[in-house]
């Protein structure tokens, strides 16, 4: 099989079919990117020889020399990262006029950031950081008005951050975290409406906190803001209630005061708040934090914090860190807590709580998370609490503590000593059961198939990050829209990615993609022709976006680009296709009967979750489109595409799903999948997976169903399963038998006999679970009705 690799920008920007790409490489770089090259090599130091290649003879600068990318001749990118690359980055980059991408991070250069790339209008990716660099951040950088990641973290950076690096509405994320700047925080940073990711920390910045998100009409999109160790004064802007989708705020370590607003409590999407090591105080009110339901870690220690722990903290069940110590809460430690059964971490020492410590908290954590709260009891044999019955108080914990010399142990002590032992073992044995209970019942919950989603509502906002209006006489602009995901990337991340294809179907080009950071995405290519056009396109797509299943492949972004390509980004499956998983492996490759069941329930799921959770059909699930992941657990791929295009294209994938042996026999009169079609094509399916045969080559001149029907009807069932399969038969003989009779009801040529896909699931449960009841070995002749010949 032949691999091709070319970069995605090359065939988006240029619209070349795939031979001509390879054609470009051929391209003469142009004779000022040339000598801008040359310079900037001489100011490099390159102690590894990186830049051999980088020699006087090639001309053909765009296709053989390192970390250079070309389009049409024109430098695109330059990508030396991890080169041990000292020196300068020379001004005269700044004759790269189509310089898109700069990334140099993680070499040891030194020098300034060359105020020259405030020429390239292009610019829309600079990746600096983990250097030497040193000197200012040059206002020019205010030109490039399409930048949309800067990154110059970790650098010796002084000086005030420019307020012109606030003039691109495009940029996503700006990173200056781990430099030493100083000087005020510019209002400008707060109205970049495209900003996800901001991060300062690590600084000398002083003075306010901006106080300007959301004062103007923008809907602001920032995730995370990051402001940790400066030097920060004043309250906490009221307006940070503004940030719909924050969820991570760290203002950690700085100098500031007041209260929490309770504009915070509008924050339902924060999920880690830190405000450690700071001056705030007075009272935590219940609104402030009322409806924070998704904080996971809440730091506030080392603070002046004083009242009561606010009960409503209760209610806030993901969360796992807690830490209030070294505030100068009172009260007593409120009982709601208990509640919490994620938490993992929790720390209310050195302040001025009292009363006892509920006794599930004092089982789960030790001493040091209580102590420094001189009345508070109950938390450590030293620290009993009087007993309520006993009119005279006991000894207070502040001076059992201090009575801590060594004494001679009484027989009272040794029994009270030996019941405590006695109460821990029983308590750690009581915590080891409800663990174990809690992780029997989340496997079940997972074996429900419910663990995907968890409520999430999914932004589907969008994000200007690629640049959401194409700049009139700017073809470049593009429309980059995340949903919920583990990725961080841009369109330009995106753009610049290598990518290799995997395969080409009817609705488009299916890419590996392989972003600067190492990770892996699937990339989809849609024909532009057969697509929807682009305000129905972008109302369905984001409907597929928010499709969160365990056997569904997700669907991570969508790019719009300027001349209506159609990009759909999903999770790549390192285990490929159902297809060739079946039928492209070598011979000594065996797959057990249990991972082939495993297969065929999951597909099952994710198609039962579609029909009755979704209201979508299918209408073109064929092996190709089940994919797998490490574990082999199948996730269906291609879910909903058929919404995306024009009717007249889905009627011609109906067509090549009946000439590829997946099409249920209606389909030939009616133009209309159904949840039957659909169930027929997962019988299909079903029969690949106990034959090892691919419905496509027809046998005896018979479609896979009907083969299969054929051969059972003359009584050689046995014939009919995968060979490998029949030495297992002894023990799986039943199971076997079961499935198959299921797949070919599924088959069945009328529409109103087949299942509806949730009996499918339920039968194959049953049948697997049967399965694993029976004896697997031993006697069981007649349990076994396959003869291997
Ligand atoms: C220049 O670099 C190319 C690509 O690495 C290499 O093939 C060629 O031999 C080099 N020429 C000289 C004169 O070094
Ligand atoms: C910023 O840079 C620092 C250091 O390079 C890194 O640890 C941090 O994750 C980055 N933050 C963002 C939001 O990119
Ligand atoms: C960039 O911002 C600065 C200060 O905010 C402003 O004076 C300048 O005109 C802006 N530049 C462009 C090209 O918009
Ligand atoms: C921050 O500023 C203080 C004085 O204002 C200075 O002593 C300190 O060295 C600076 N820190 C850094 C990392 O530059
Ligand atoms: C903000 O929105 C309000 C009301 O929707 C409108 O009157 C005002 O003109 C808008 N301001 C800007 C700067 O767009
Ligand atoms: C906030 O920043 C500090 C300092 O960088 C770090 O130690 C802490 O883990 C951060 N807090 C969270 C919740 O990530
Ligand atoms: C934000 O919080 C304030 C004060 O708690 C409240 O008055 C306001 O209605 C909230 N705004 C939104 C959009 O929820
Ligand atoms: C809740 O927080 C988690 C991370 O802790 C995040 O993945 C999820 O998207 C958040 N949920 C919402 C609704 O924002
Ligand atoms: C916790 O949530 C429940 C229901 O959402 C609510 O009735 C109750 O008042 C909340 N408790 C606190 C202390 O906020
Ligand atoms: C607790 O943690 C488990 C495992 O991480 C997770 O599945 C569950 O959803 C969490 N519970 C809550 C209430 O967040
Ligand atoms: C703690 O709060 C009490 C009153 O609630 C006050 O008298 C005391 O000074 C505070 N201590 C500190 C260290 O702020
Ligand atoms: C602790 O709180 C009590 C009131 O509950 C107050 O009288 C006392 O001064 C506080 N102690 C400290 C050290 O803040």
């Amino acid at each position: 099989m032949e691999k091709w690799k070319l970069y995605l920008s090359l065939f988006l920007f240029l619209n070349f079919t795939l031979a001509s790409s390879k054609n470009s490489d051929g391209v003469i770089v142009s004779q000022s990117d040339y000598q801008s090259l040359k310079a900037i090599k001489h100011e490099f130091v390159d102690p590894k020889g990186i830049l051999k290649s980088w020699n006087e003879t090639g001309l053909g600068a765009c296709s053989g020399w390192i970390g250079i990318k070309c389009v049409n001749g024109q430098v695109i990118a330059i990508q030396l990262p991890w080169k041990g690359l000292g020196g300068r980055i020379s001004e005269k980059i700044g004759q790269l006029q189509s310089l898109r991408r700069l990334s140099l991070h993680d070499n040891v250069l030194v020098g300034p950031v060359p105020t020259s790339l405030g020429f390239l209008p292009n610019l829309r990716g600079v990746y600096l950081f983990n250097n030497r660099l040193s000197g200012s951040i040059p206002p020019s950088i205010g030109n490039c008005l399409i930048l949309q990641t800067l990154d110059l973290s970790n650098n010796r950076l002084t000086g005030f951050i420019p307020s012109s690096v606030g003039n691109s509405s495009r940029l996503y994320r700006l990173n200056l975290s781990f430099n030493a700047f100083s000087g005020s925080i510019p209002l400008s940073l707060s109205q970049i409406p495209s900003l996800n990711f901001l991060d300062l920390s690590h600084n000398n910045l002083s003075g306010l906190v901006p106080d300007s998100w959301g004062s103007s009409n923008y809907s602001y999109q920032l995730k995370s803001l990051v402001l940790d160790h400066n030097l920060l004064s004043g309250k906490i802007p009221s307006t940070l209630g503004n940030l719909g989708l924050i969820g991570e705020l760290n203002l950690s370590n700085n100098q500031i005061e007041g209260s929490l607003p309770n504009e915070l409590g509008n924050l339902t999407r924060l999920s880690s708040l830190d405000l450690s090591n700071n001056n705030l105080d007075s009272q935590i009110s219940s609104e402030s934090i009322q409806s924070l339901r998704n904080l996971s870690v809440l730091i506030l220690s080392n603070n002046k914090f004083e009242g009561e722990i606010p009960d409503t903290i209760g209610n806030f069940t993901s969360i796992t860190v807690l830490d209030l110590s070294e505030n100068n809460f009172t009260g007593e430690i409120p009982n709601s807590l208990v509640n919490l059964q994620n938490l993992s971490s929790f720390d209310v020492s050195y302040n001025n709580l009292s009363g006892s410590v509920p006794s599930e908290l004092a089982a789960k954590f030790n001493s040091s998370s209580f102590m420094g709260n001189i009345q508070l009891c109950g938390y450590s044999n030293s620290t009993p609490c009087p007993s309520p019955t006993s009119g005279n108080l006991p000894s207070s914990p502040s001076q059992s503590q201090s009575n801590h010399r060594k004494r001679k142990l009484s027989t009272k002590d040794i029994i009270l000593i030996a019941a405590g032992a006695l109460l821990v073992v029983l308590l750690i044995l009581c915590c080891l059961l409800i663990c174990c209970l809690i992780r029997k019942k989340a496997a079940a919950k997972a074996k429900n198939g419910k663990t995907g989603g968890g409520g999430l509502v999914s932004t589907g906002k969008s994000v200007p990050a690629g640049g959401a209006e194409a700049e009139s006489g700017n073809e470049t602009g593009g429309k980059l829209v995340h949903f919920d995901g583990p990725f961080v990337f841009t369109a330009d991340d995106l753009l610049c990615a290598t990518a290799e294809i995997m395969g080409k179907s009817t609705y488009g080009t299916a890419y590996k993609a392989t972003l600067e950071d190492n990770n892996l995405v699937a990339v989809k290519r849609l024909r532009e022709k057969i697509t929807k056009g682009q305000k129905e396109f972008e109302i369905e797509v984001s409907e597929l976006g928010k499709i969160r299943n365990a056997n569904i492949l997700a669907m991570r972004a969508y790019y719009l680009g300027p001349k209506g390509e159609k990009l759909l980004v999903y999770d790549y499956m390192p285990n490929g296709s159902l297809a060739s998983f079946l039928h492209a492996r070598g011979p000594e490759t065996i797959i057990p009967w249990p991972t082939r069941m495993n297969i065929a329930i999951g597909i099952t799921r994710g198609l039962s979750y579609l029909h009755t959770e979704q209201n979508i059909i299918h209408g073109n699930l064929t092996s190709s489109n089940i994919l797998l992941d490490e574990q082999n657990n199948p996730k269906i791929a291609d879910v909903g595409l058929s919404r995306l295009m024009t009717s007249a294209a889905n009627t011609n994938i109906v067509a090549t799903a009946g000439t590829m042996g997946y099409r249920a026999p209606e389909l030939s009169k009616l133009k209309n999948a159904s949840t039957k079609t659909d169930v027929f094509s997962l019988g299909v399916i079903i029969l690949e997976l106990l034959t090892g045969k691919s419905p496509s080559e027809a046998t005896d001149g018979l479609d896979l169903p009907q083969w299969v029907a054929s051969i059972v009807k003359e009584e050689w069932t046995n014939e009919v399963f995968d060979v490998e399969l029949m030495r297992e038969s002894s023990n799986i003989g039943d199971e076997l038998l079961n499935v198959l009779k299921l797949a070919l009801h599924c088959v069945d040529p009328s529409p109103a006999a087949r299942p509806e896909v949730q009996q499918v699931l339920e039968k194959l449960e049953e049948v697997r679970n049967e399965g694993a009841a029976a004896p697997s070995s031993g006697e069981g002749g007649e349990a076994v009705p396959i003869k291997s010949e």
